[in-house]
């Protein structure tokens, strides 16, 4: 049996989908890696073999973001969650500190309720008051007047907000500016030089959990004092070129591999061209399904990733049919986050034009299938 055949449309908002011949790169270097007699996972993280996977993988990364020379890039643990104290942490001197966050959804309110114990917490917009479904006009943004950096989230994986790329024109001059693009990263051409730090957790477009990606800009290391924990401190982990202490080595491989991939396919250029395809024919069916499917995100801010909808206006049994019967179509992982229910399609890189039209062509029949 083909590994087509068998396996699924995976639409989860991650640990996401990865191409198939990612993993068939993986599976054929498990035992062997290039002729070292061991796998990847068994050789020590400051061998020769693992030096040239992470230096490879960088490479690949400044190359495929085009990211400056000033900036450095870190591989941390713990999930894009730890930095959400760990970025804090780093860059305010004291509690006293204010920082600014845009909460357009879960993962900036995550950031901001962790934050709180490492600075004080200005929120220049909430958006939680309108359940996430907008965002306030920038010229409403209330900035603190001397916010130690600005935070925001460009893409909510939950709540299906993705800023657009201006955003960062909006601040004021000269403020650090730190983004979690944890769930857009790699799915479009970024003007990093916008950006003092930004992070991702590899899991939806970057390859697997388990990692987290930092460019950070190299001024900003000095900022990070002694005390700062050795697994958050950035300067320590840039001095060590992320190796102070065992990096996972696998997931920092497969990333290598996805870089490779994106290359092969065209680049940043290529992934955005994709997205914006996928997204826009479903965003274009569910809004001419007179109702049947609704998406109540504000059309400025849907995101091109996670595409959350309804079925009639919440209705819940409808939804958990809905769910039922694609998977019988072998589309899977489509339930909306447990926070907010509904559905929710997630349009990662390794989902292709082809299994998003056929996910529209199950929900063009379940729509025939079901409406009164
Ligand atoms: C935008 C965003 N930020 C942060 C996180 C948290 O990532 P992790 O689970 O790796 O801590 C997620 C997880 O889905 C996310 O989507």
């Amino acid at each position: 049996m083909s590994h087509q055949e068998f396996r699924a449309i995976n639409f989860g908002a991650g640990p996401g989908c990865i191409p198939d011949s990612v993993l068939l790169e993986a599976q054929k270097e498990l035992l062997n890696f290039q002729g070292c007699g061991k796998s990847i996972m068994e050789v020590s993280h400051r061998g020769k073999e693992f030096e040239k996977v992470i230096q490879e993988t960088k490479s690949n990364l400044i190359k495929v973001l085009s990211i400056p020379d000033d900036y450095d890039i870190l591989f941390l643990q713990g999930g894009a969650s730890s930095l959400f104290s760990g970025i804090p942490m780093n860059l305010c001197e004291s509690p006293n500190d204010v920082v600014d966050f845009i909460v357009t959804g879960a993962w900036s309110k995550g950031a901001s309720t962790d934050g709180k114990y490492f600075c004080k917490v200005n929120k220049v917009a909430d958006m939680e008051p309108e359940k996430f479904l907008t965002v306030t006009d920038p010229s409403q943004w209330k900035f603190s007047p001397d916010s130690t950096y600005i935070h925001y989230c460009d893409n909510e994986t939950v709540h299906g907000v993705e800023m657009p790329p201006s955003t960062p024109d909006h601040f004021p001059e000269g403020r650090i500016v730190v983004c979690d693009m944890s769930s857009n990263f790699l799915s479009k051409p970024v003007n990093v030089s916008k950006y003092d730090l930004i992070f991702a957790g590899a899991q939806k477009n970057a390859g697997i959990s388990g990692i987290t990606i930092v460019i950070i800009k190299k001024s900003l290391l000095t900022k990070t004092k002694p005390s700062v924990p050795s697994v958050f401190n950035f300067l320590k982990k840039s001095q060590n070129n992320s190796l102070d202490n065992t990096p996972p080595t696998f997931n920092i491989y497969i990333t290598g591999l996805v870089l490779k991939w994106i290359i092969k396919e065209g680049g940043l250029e290529e992934m955005e061209r994709r997205s914006i395809e996928k997204s826009s024919n479903l965003y274009k069916f569910i809004d001419g399904s007179n109702g049947f499917y609704r998406c109540g995100i504000d059309a400025k801010y849907r995101s091109r990733m996670n595409v959350v909808f309804r079925i009639q206006d919440g209705n819940e049994q409808l939804e958990e049919k809905f769910v039922k019967e694609a998977s019988k179509h072998n589309i899977t992982d489509i339930k909306g986050h447990r926070s907010v229910g509904g559905l929710r399609v997630s349009l990662y890189n390794a989902i292709t034009v082809d299994q998003t039209k056929k996910l529209i062509e199950f929900m063009t029949s379940f729509m025939n299938e079901n409406k009164q």
